[in-house]
């Protein structure tokens, strides 16, 4: 009966601060294929080994045991999701869910092209593919690898295919923020939304520097006229959009610094490693693994998504000082949760 009240009180699972969590964002693994600088380092990654990951079962009937709480949304993420065999058929899966109502992905791109048929068979609803730079010497500054052309080829396809397709951006000051403009342009007709998100200070990111919403505006702005407000409702998280004249898709803003939205989150994670985290800059998490090998029903690991709701942080801590508690149990690895 637990679970219908979930349901039919709130859609969503209610935490500390009253606020609604029907959005999970479930981490398939914490490998790679780009080493992103200031996401990984360039070497020396510590794989988790593949026995502490939990196999597609396990993530199901934890996405199954949420979904019965209100969970109605999940993104698949990773590290790059698509380095994982058997992603496709997991979305699948995913989407034959009781209550799960949209089944996105995100991913780098520089596998999407021989998966986009599987994916769009499995029922996806959408893209989100990061993508920093347009040129090949950036994008190899950045990703340390090459790709580029690859991905902005696979772009076209998703779209063409008929994927609901969301470029992400993380602006570099000094790095790539000479090709903002270019970036927003695929907005024009390529894809629904281009994205531009704020570095979140974690590990490896805290060596760059991020540009706020408002410089990035100034910068279309300046190449492409005025950005008006966007009043549609697209995707389910923290993005203000913008349209611009002459432009199809919208251009986004994910400012969690400069434009805290920590208020309205709607959202848990899940690690590869059965990890459900209530916030991304926080410590805080509670193991669904250990109930999930030792044959707990599905009431153990209720509780157990139930205490992250409870001990969901009210406010991101990226601000906090160093030294202090919050900035030191803060994550430090952005690839192990998936963003
Ligand atoms: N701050 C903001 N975004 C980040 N990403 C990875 N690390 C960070 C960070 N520190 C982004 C990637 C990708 C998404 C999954 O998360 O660029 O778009
Ligand atoms: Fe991989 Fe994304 Fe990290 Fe880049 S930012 S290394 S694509 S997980």
């Amino acid at each position: 009966m637990k679970e219908r009240q979930y349901r039919e009180d709130a859609g969503g699972i209610r935490d500390s601060q009253g606020r609604l969590i029907d959005y999970l964002r479930v981490s398939v693994t914490d490998r790679c294929n780009l080493r992103c600088i200031y996401c990984m380092p360039e070497e020396g990654v510590e794989w988790r080994a593949h026995e502490d990951m939990l196999s597609f079962e396990e993530l199901l009937r934890c996405c199954r045991v949420m979904a019965a709480m209100g969970i109605q949304k999940i993104k698949v993420t990773g590290g790059e999701p698509l380095v994982r065999r058997g992603t496709a058929g997991f979305i699948a899966a995913l989407k034959a869910l009781p209550g799960i109502r949209q089944v996105t992905l995100t991913t780098n791109g520089l596998l999407l092209e021989g998966e986009l048929e599987g994916l769009r068979a499995a029922g996806l609803d959408g893209v989100n593919i990061s993508l920093d730079s347009l040129e090949g010497e950036t994008f190899r500054r950045i990703t340390r690898r090459d790709g580029h052309e690859g991905i902005l080829r696979v772009i076209r396809r998703a779209a063409a295919a008929g994927l609901l397709v969301k470029v992400n951006c993380v602006p570099l000051r000094g790095i790539n923020d000479h090709e903002l403009a270019a970036i927003a342009g695929l907005a024009r007709e390529e894809v629904a939304a281009v994205r531009f998100i704020e570095l979140m200070p974690l590990g490896k990111a805290f060596s760059y520097e991020p540009l706020t919403g408002e410089e990035i505006a100034a910068i279309l702005e300046r190449r492409y006229g005025k950005l008006n407000p966007f009043a549609g409702k697209l995707g389910n998280g923290p993005a203000r959009y913008y349209s611009a004249e002459g432009f199809s898709g919208v251009i986004g803003f994910i400012s969690p610094l400069s434009r805290c939205f920590c208020e309205s989150c709607n959202r848990f994670r899940l690690t590869s490693q059965g990890v459900l985290k209530p916030c991304l800059s926080s410590g805080i998490g509670v193991d669904l693994r250990a109930p999930l090998r030792s044959g707990a029903d599905d009431g153990v690991l209720r509780e157990a998504v139930a205490d992250a709701a409870a001990r969901k942080p009210a406010q991101h801590t990226f601000l906090a000082p160093a030294g202090t508690e919050d900035a030191e149990s803060r994550p430090r690895e952005m690839f192990r949760i998936g963003g």
